[in-house]
């Protein structure tokens, strides 16, 4: 009674998605059909053209998902910003600023990935629950360690979820037991690792240059890691104007320094490929600085508000022509869940609206909740540089996708018989969390499916 399906290397699903673009930050598309060859988007039409793409393609409805009226496809999310060796951190230990924060638990924590049987039990669990959670790209720090960053990139090369991955390089400021040996060890591990990564077949993962911040980073140490990235042709991330004590300290350890950014652009740390996580305290020229790179921002907005770093202003990032996506930065914040980073970067921006009117500062538009949903896909996708590939649901771009089901098994949304589809589709982002997503997909290969047989096909 199995019907052998005419296309297996074709998935085809028919009813609602919702993406951004560069016109529409959300943009909702009903009664469409979009088509998945070889885990690349080969079609999206009207669902009117149905029966020719079926005879053009030679594919039945048996590689074809009629979603329902609670379901839609959004494409995957993208988190620019995370440390997965502070998952044990996560949710816990949030008391104190970030310099002292560093010091008291995350160092001290990170310490701990010397040892590859805990690290390998830590970060399986830590990919598991991004991809739980729709993450379906993500950059991410891991600690100085070698042994254990391998593990991080093999568990997610293994796992299939698409990464930037980056053995953390820091020589002072930090404990004597929680740093590089030297600068040679440093470059060395580090373009160890580098090749490492390169050598995966067919991956999604790539390898990051990551300088942990200027503070921890000797100016030889930066400019020869920009020289190992030029080398690669591989991404940068780092930590950029967290906190205002951080931004006076780094002035003291680079006097010869007129601002924080250009720290990292005088060592050509800077470039089309570099992620600047938080970037809160910037001066206007030093916004302009990053726009000019090429340079994205990872917006960490749970992280900003539980270490009290401040208010990113992201419409002034955005107005000046800096890319801009959303970092969970656990464990800074404490959510591995985009959909928390979304809502609370609509509320930082509310909260920056209000400063402004309180103080009659001027007229201030704050981000919508789908200025939001495009930070957290296409958005991220292009501080990544992965806009050529993912992002959105473009032709020829890979199919990074999530099924929602407003109606989910255990869904915490209540939907109501008015309701429309833009209902449903804010109704998710405010109020949805993982039992909503019940597919998620990376480069077109189902990785998780909490789909019945009944609901998938309710509408068929
Ligand atoms: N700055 C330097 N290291 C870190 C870190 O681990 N987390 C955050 N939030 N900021 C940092
Ligand atoms: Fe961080």
């Amino acid at each position: 009674q199995m019907k052998l399906k005419s296309r297996p290397d074709m998935e085809v699903f028919v009813g609602t998605l919702v993406h951004a673009t560069d016109s529409d930050p959300m943009l909702i598309m009903q009664d469409m059909v979009l088509g998945v060859i070889n885990g690349k988007i080969e079609f999206v039409e009207s669902v009117e053209e149905l029966q020719q793409l079926k005879a053009e393609y030679g594919f039945t409805d048996a590689n074809i998902l009629y979603m329902g009226s609670s379901q839609f496809l959004m494409p995957g999310l993208v988190d620019t910003h995370t440390h997965a060796p502070q998952f044990p951190n996560n949710g816990l230990a949030l008391d104190l600023p970030l310099l002292e924060w560093l010091q008291t638990y995350t160092f001290p924590t990170e310490a701990n990935f010397s040892d590859t049987v805990f690290a390998r039990e830590v970060y399986s669990k830590v990919v598991d629950r991004l991809l739980r959670n729709g993450t379906t790209t993500a950059a991410y720090f891991a600690t100085i360690h070698l042994d254990a960053t391998k593990i991080l990139a093999e568990v997610l090369h293994s796992r299939g979820q698409r990464a930037i991955v980056g053995k953390v390089n820091m020589l002072r400021n930090c404990p004597e037991y929680y740093r590089e040996a030297s600068l040679s060890v440093s470059l060395r591990e580090t373009e160890e690792f580098i090749r490492y990564v390169k050598g995966f077949e067919n991956s999604l993962v790539l390898p990051c240059v990551t300088p942990r911040f200027a503070p921890t980073c000797p100016e030889d140490q930066l400019g020869e890691l920009a020289q190992l990235a030029i080398k690669f042709d591989c991404h940068v991330q780092t930590h950029l104007c967290e906190t205002q004590p951080e931004a006076t300290w780094v002035k003291e350890l680079f006097p010869w320094a007129k601002t924080y950014t250009e720290v990292y652009d005088f060592t050509r740390l800077l470039g089309a490929k570099t992620i600047v996580a938080h970037a809160i305290w910037l001066s206007p020229q030093e916004m302009t600085i990053l726009a000019e790179r090429g340079t994205g921002v990872a917006h960490c907005p749970s992280s900003n508000l539980s270490l009290r770093s401040g208010h990113c202003n992201v419409r002034e990032l955005l107005n000046r022509g800096v890319k801009v996506g959303l970092g969970s930065d656990c464990s800074g914040g404490y959510s591995p869940c985009m959909l928390d980073s979304l809502r609370k970067c609509v509320h930082v921006s509310n909260t920056i609206a209000m400063e402004r009117a309180a103080q009659q500062a001027g007229d201030y538009t704050p981000l919508s909740h789908k200025e939001a949903f495009k930070m957290a896909t296409l958005g991220g996708a292009k501080v990544l540089s992965m806009d050529d590939k993912i992002g959105n649901f473009e032709i020829d771009k890979e199919f990074d996708a999530l099924l929602i089901d407003v109606q989910a098994k255990g869904s915490p949304i209540d939907v109501f018989s008015q309701d429309n589809v833009e209902m449903k589709v804010d109704r998710f982002l405010y109020n949805g969390d993982d039992r909503n997503i019940v597919r998620v997909y990376v480069a077109g290969k189902r990785l998780l499916d909490s789909t019945t047989s009944a609901n998938a096909t309710a509408a068929a």
